[in-house]
């Protein structure tokens, strides 16, 4: 209700923000889906009406009808600010305990809390705001979609579990006696299969299940805008999808992208980000030093595969205390720098380094001068293994960028990833993943490296990334079953096992599988990204902590011993080790 209102005779139902009682007048804070709007009760008018009013706690659910008056008092704070209702009839529908922490954007309630008493807080405007962003996301991909002739079919939950990727949730079967079910990571095989059924453009916003270790952009279940296409290459998939994201963009922020998104290499991205997901709204870009700083007897650069530097502008005035804080910075067991070597560009045009007593003043002008770097200007330099100091390097170029203010939430930068190996190494098992998943194909030109060089050859897979979130990702696929094939024996599977876990598959390609590729975007990224938010769990009605846990209704939970007869399990748990161990 607002000023063009005032006059009109109106009735609200919602909950007790608050109460204020003054003098002969109470004052009460009505809140619904819509706001929070005053309403008025004045004894010398209504005073039983007014004795009611004063009864009320915080959160009792209240109707009232009234006649909406323009304030005297305005409040330009308060979206309804101008009015209030003068209340002639006032119904308390239901009575609320008190709650157990306050109902307001900035809440008393901590994490835990919160989330024990989850659908309270779904009351508070911040976060009822993410769940209609949220809504209004969905709706409008669905009417993108629609409008593109996209289909969106649903696919089944309860499959069967695969190796690749994440670990699966399983679920007993009672009627197999001794067998699971597995959750879908994603319905990547079913949209497959789907192409061969003739869905020549497919999507579904589909619930998705991980058995994985929890973090701010990950949920064990999140939701994917789950897309594949037929008779595409990898251009139309980029085209149609990247319309998306833009309509979105402009539909949601109101930003238009005229230009193309940027594409980039993986191999451009491990080189000058650290990542494949970097952030580009800075530049801040890596330069390799290695064969600068040889050679001078500083073991630590000599010994190392890999030196690296970025150049942090306007940073050369940093404090003993600032550069100690980004040394513990880099040494984080997370982050694993053993140490950090850094170059103060001063501004008389000398140099002042923390390994002075190797480097000449011209061999650190000759650092600057490949950093780019000013005068004022400072220079971070990591050393050792390359993947790793790259990783390093990448957090560091973050934190950097978060010191110096160039990572706005409100500035959004996408970029395309493209040409991502086919394969990625694992030291522990001393084998070959597919680093998309098995059904990616391979760039052609790099198929004949296949049996000699694995690493080496490149894919038709790409991801969307915005602001260094991972925002989707999906490729062209094998659409050859003898390929497919192929790829499963490079991969490790003998032909049994392959028959075994994706026989179906096999069989459906030998009947006429057209050319297909497609993508999936996280929806709960999306939402956060747009609503800048710092974790998903935000945007999730009723999400799960970072243990995995519901907290609300309290899951996962053991089950009754008739239940377990039922489904023929027997549980035995092994002594636990400690937390943290
Ligand atoms: P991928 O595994 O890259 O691809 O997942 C696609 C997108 O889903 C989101 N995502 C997640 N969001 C929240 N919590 C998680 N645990 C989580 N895991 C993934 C990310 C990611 O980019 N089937 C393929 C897609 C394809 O090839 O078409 C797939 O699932 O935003």
């Amino acid at each position: 209700l607002r000023q063009a209102n005032v006059g009109q005779q109106t009735t609200l139902a919602g909950w007790v923000q608050r109460t204020r009682r003054m003098g002969g007048m109470t004052f009460v804070d009505i809140r619904d889906r819509y706001g929070i709007t005053q309403l008025v009760l004045n004894q010398d008018i209504n005073a039983s009406l007014f004795e009611a009013a004063n009864k009320l706690g915080r959160e009792y659910v209240i109707q009232v009808t009234g006649e909406v008056a323009e304030r005297s008092n305005k409040n330009p704070n308060m979206e309804t600010g101008d009015i209030e209702i003068l209340v002639s009839d006032l119904k308390t529908l239901n009575e609320s305990k008190t709650p157990p922490f306050t109902i307001e954007d900035n809440t008393d309630g901590g994490d835990d809390i919160r989330m024990k008493y989850r659908y309270l807080d779904l009351r508070r405007n911040s976060v009822r705001a993410n769940l209609e962003l949220r809504h209004a996301m969905a709706f409008e991909t669905r009417r993108y979609l629609d409008n593109m002739n996209f289909l969106e079919v649903e696919t089944p939950v309860l499959i069967g579990s695969t190796p690749e990727g994440a670990r699966d949730f399983v679920v007993p079967s009672r009627m197999s006696p001794g067998q699971f079910y597995a959750l879908p990571q994603s319905p990547q095989l079913f949209k497959q299969l789907l192409m061969v059924s003739g869905f020549d453009r497919y999507f579904q916003i589909v619930k998705c299940f991980r058995d994985e270790d929890l973090r701010a952009d990950r949920q064990p279940e999140f939701t994917q805008i789950d897309c594949e296409m037929s008779f595409v290459d990898q251009e139309d998939v980029l085209q149609i999808f990247e319309g998306m994201v833009k309509h979105l963009f402009k539909f949601v922020k109101n930003i238009d992208f005229t230009e193309a998104f940027p594409r980039m290499t993986w191999a451009d991205g491990m080189k000058y980000y650290g990542s494949d997901k970097p952030d580009i709204r800075f530049d801040m870009k890596f330069v390799e030093l290695k064969e600068a700083v040889s050679g001078r007897d500083f073991v630590v650069f000599d010994s190392a595969a890999y030196v690296g530097g970025i150049c942090a502008p306007g940073c050369a005035s940093y404090t003993r205390k600032q550069m100690d804080e980004l040394t513990d910075f880099v040494k984080r067991p997370q982050i694993g720098a053993k140490g950090m070597v850094y170059i103060r560009c001063e501004a008389d045009g000398t140099f002042k380094s923390s390994v002075d007593k190797f480097y000449s003043q011209e061999d650190l002008k000759n650092i600057a001068s490949l950093c780019n770097a000013n005068p004022g200007d400072l220079i971070l330099m990591l050393s050792g293994d390359m993947r790793k100091t790259q990783k390093a390097l990448c957090e560091l170029r973050l934190e950097m960028g978060s010191r110096l203010g160039l990572r706005d939430k409100n500035v959004f930068a996408p970029l395309w990833i493209i040409d991502f190996p086919l394969f990625e190494y694992d030291e522990e098992t001393d084998r070959y993943y597919a680093m998309h998943h098995p059904f990616t194909s391979p760039l052609l030109e790099d198929i004949h490296l296949l049996d000699t060089d694995k690493g080496a050859v490149r894919s038709n897979a790409y991801d969307m990334v915005v602001n260094g979130v991972e925002l989707g990702g999906g490729s062209i696929r094998i659409h050859d079953s003898a390929i497919q094939q192929e790829m499963f024996k490079h991969l490790g599977f003998t032909p049994e096992k392959a028959e075994e876990q994706f026989g179906f598959l096999m069989s459906a390609f030998q009947y006429g599988a057209p050319p297909h590729g497609g993508l999936a975007f996280g929806l709960d990224r999306f939402v956060s990204l747009f609503a800048g938010l710092d974790s998903i769990r935000d945007c999730i009605a009723f999400p799960k902590n970072n243990s995995g846990r519901d907290v609300m209704i309290d899951a996962p939970s053991f089950i009754d011993q008739t239940q377990l007869d039922e489904l023929n399990l027997k549980i035995d748990l092994k002594p636990q080790a400690p937390k943290g161990v």
